[in-house]
């Protein structure tokens, strides 16, 4: 079974919920989504039970004059279970500091964040420093799972990947350094691949020992795609 975490980015409406709900098999792996926030409540009703719905992002702070933001307490109070913290695509305005709070704001309301981490193309050949610094944040993480999203910023919507064989060294990398950094967790760390996964290339990542699923954006919005991956 693998985790099929998907991630509509700023995309879908009820009706695509309505399609999810309909004609999506039911599934064995263990499905997330992650809809735009104005939908949680929706896909809440209108999913079948197997799906969790989470968040794309959280504040750092509970409450406060944020214009446009949301905080782990509201996202809780709604019915989410998940949340991405440092999205390739929100790294830009969230430093490190922001992400840490936001992270452990979110734990707090017992939210589980789903840590995202990657290198853009110019930082390939140092890709061991930059995950180190983004997983950082992890030791002092509480709640009894660790997720973690490895996506190289250059392969997410760009239909390039990297080749399967240098994403499970990554992988294994990723495990053992998670382990050392959160060693109460150490078995139960999931680690998602993401970055223009699809049709043509799921069962390649999935049925890597390493790999525990995928955050699938583009496809999770193709009713054929995604259907094809639960199955
Ligand atoms: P993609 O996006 O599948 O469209 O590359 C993945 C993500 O951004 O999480």
């Amino acid at each position: 079974m693998s985790i099929i975490c998907c991630n509509w980015k700023m995309n879908g409406s009820v009706e695509l919920l309505n399609q999810y709900a309909k004609s999506l098999p039911v599934s064995e792996h263990q499905l997330v989504l992650l809809p735009p926030t104005p939908l949680i409540n929706a896909a809440i009703k209108i999913l079948p039970k197997e799906w969790a719905v989470g968040a794309q992002a959280c504040h750092a702070e509970s409450h406060g004059a944020y214009t446009g933001m949301v905080s782990s307490e509201l996202l809780a109070e709604v019915g989410a279970k998940y949340v991405l913290v440092g999205h390739s695509e929100r790294r830009a305005f969230e430093d490190e500091s922001f992400l840490s709070s936001a992270f452990y704001k979110a734990e707090a309301m017992q939210i589980q964040p789903i840590l995202c981490v990657g290198e853009t193309w110019d930082e390939r050949s140092q890709v061991y420093e930059v995950l180190t610094k983004q997983l950082a944040l992890l030791k002092l993480a509480k709640l009894p799972e660790i997720w973690v999203a490895y996506e190289p910023r250059w392969a997410i919507g760009t239909g390039k990947t990297p080749e399967v064989s240098e994403v499970e060294v990554i992988f294994s990398w990723l495990r053992q350094e998670i382990q050392g950094l959160s060693p109460r967790q150490s078995d139960k760390i999931r680690l998602l691949y993401g970055g223009s996964v699809g049709v043509n290339n799921f069962q390649e990542f999935f049925s890597s020992k390493n790999i525990d699923g995928g955050l699938i954006g583009g496809a999770s919005l193709k009713l054929e795609q995604i259907r094809e991956m639960l199955l």
